[in-house]
């Protein structure tokens, strides 16, 4: 289905009205097709994943959850055994389409811990109890966004300069984003930000999704090349920068799309704040450091050719293609998640975040 609502009305991921398959608005279509796409089988989803037609952090963990739901349906047993180990395996297969944000794992293993504490009850009530499940992903990720918002908004005043990297924004979440939430809360509130937009090479997630976003909400934007974030930050047009993350590991050190890094140390330069927006369902207190994040590779094609299915670059060169970099815990002035503002050091402030998540 092509569409010409405004992009912002659209639900990044959703259930069909019949719940037999998980919409999604193809990402790599935009901003030239809005089409919706209808994943009902294990293939299309890990498909879908694998190839950013839904993407972003959270995004991809609300679809696993969705598609788990929908895969569960579909298993024909009234043996929980036998129900349990299908599941297991269809979980396994949908983690192993993108390694580096852990959200990904993180809904997964919600929804097998639901499958898991209810054994007892009858295969037909664990699918009920893995819609429910499902349901809250997404909405707490609502949830979610907006408290990084007002956390955020905080760290900004009106008619701030703002850079961003890559989209963390409504199409990689739920709703408003991670490093969105701020600037849409303050455009509420009449805040008035210039917001910069990192292109974000290889496949231009700022150009095509944050640039259309942002603007298709009102928000005053200013699309850049990925090599020019030094310039607008030496003209003194930038504030603060706020990227979003897919993996935080227990020292602070942060995963997220490549080029993030960069940003964060030109930043330093110019002693402009440098905050990653994390749920903490993004924040993995397993991975001590940076070093242990598992950074995913993608296929050289993607930089050689990008969509244009037709060579831009030398025959037989070669291409290194991570999709994502680490951004050392020392560039980052500090993290933002729903249940407050991590500082340096962050072993400890992550720690205390966690307490804190866990009383309410
Ligand atoms: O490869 P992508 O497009 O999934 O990368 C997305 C990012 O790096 C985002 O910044 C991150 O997932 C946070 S989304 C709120």
């Amino acid at each position: 289905m092509t569409d010409k609502k405004n992009i912002m009305e659209y639900e990044t991921v959703a259930l069909d009205d019949n719940e037999t398959s998980v919409v999604i608005i193809d990402q790599t279509l935009l901003p030239g097709r809005t089409q919706l796409i209808h994943l009902k089988t294990a293939e299309e989803i890990w498909d879908a994943i694998y190839l950013l037609k839904v993407r972003g952090a959270p995004a991809i963990g609300v679809a696993a959850a969705f598609g788990i739901y929908i895969l569960a349906k579909g298993i024909d047993t009234q043996d929980y055994a036998a129900f349990y180990k299908e599941l297991v395996k269809q979980k396994e297969y949908l983690n192993s389409s993108r390694p580096t944000a852990v959200n990904l794992s993180w809904a997964l293993n919600r929804m097998e811990e639901v499958c898991r504490t209810n054994e007892k009850l009858p295969v037909a009530l664990i699918k009920e109890k893995l819609r429910e499940e499902a349901i809250a992903i997404k909405e707490e990720d609502i949830w979610v966004c907006k408290k990084i918002g007002e956390y955020g908004l905080d760290l900004v005043k009106p008619g701030d300069g703002i850079l961003t990297h890559c989209n963390a924004g409504q199409l990689a979440t739920s709703k408003y984003g991670t490093a969105t939430a701020p600037i849409y809360l303050g455009q509420e509130r009449g805040y008035n930000f210039h917001v910069f937009a990192d292109e974000t090479r290889p496949l231009l997630q700022g150009a095509r999704l944050t640039a259309y976003e942002l603007q298709s909400s009102g928000v005053d934007v200013t699309l850049i090349c990925d090599n020019m974030s030094a310039a607008v930050m030496r003209n003194g047009w930038i504030n603060a920068v706020f990227v979003g993350c897919d993996r935080v590991a227990a020292n602070g050190d942060v995963a997220n799309k490549i080029g993030t890094s960069v940003v964060a140390a030109v930043a330093k330069r110019y002693n402009i704040p440098f905050y990653v927006c994390a749920p903490t369902s993004t924040i993995d207190r397993n991975t001590k450091t940076g070093d242990d994040i598992h950074i995913e590779q993608r296929p050289a094609e993607e930089v050689t050719e990008m969509w244009y299915k037709e060579r831009l670059t030398p025959e037989g060169v070669k291409v290194f293609n991570p999709a994502f970099d680490v951004t050392d815990h020392e560039l980052i002035t500090a993290i933002v998640t729903e249940y407050g503002i991590a500082r340096a050091p962050f072993a400890q402030s992550l720690q205390e975040i966690f307490e804190k998540s866990r009383e309410m």
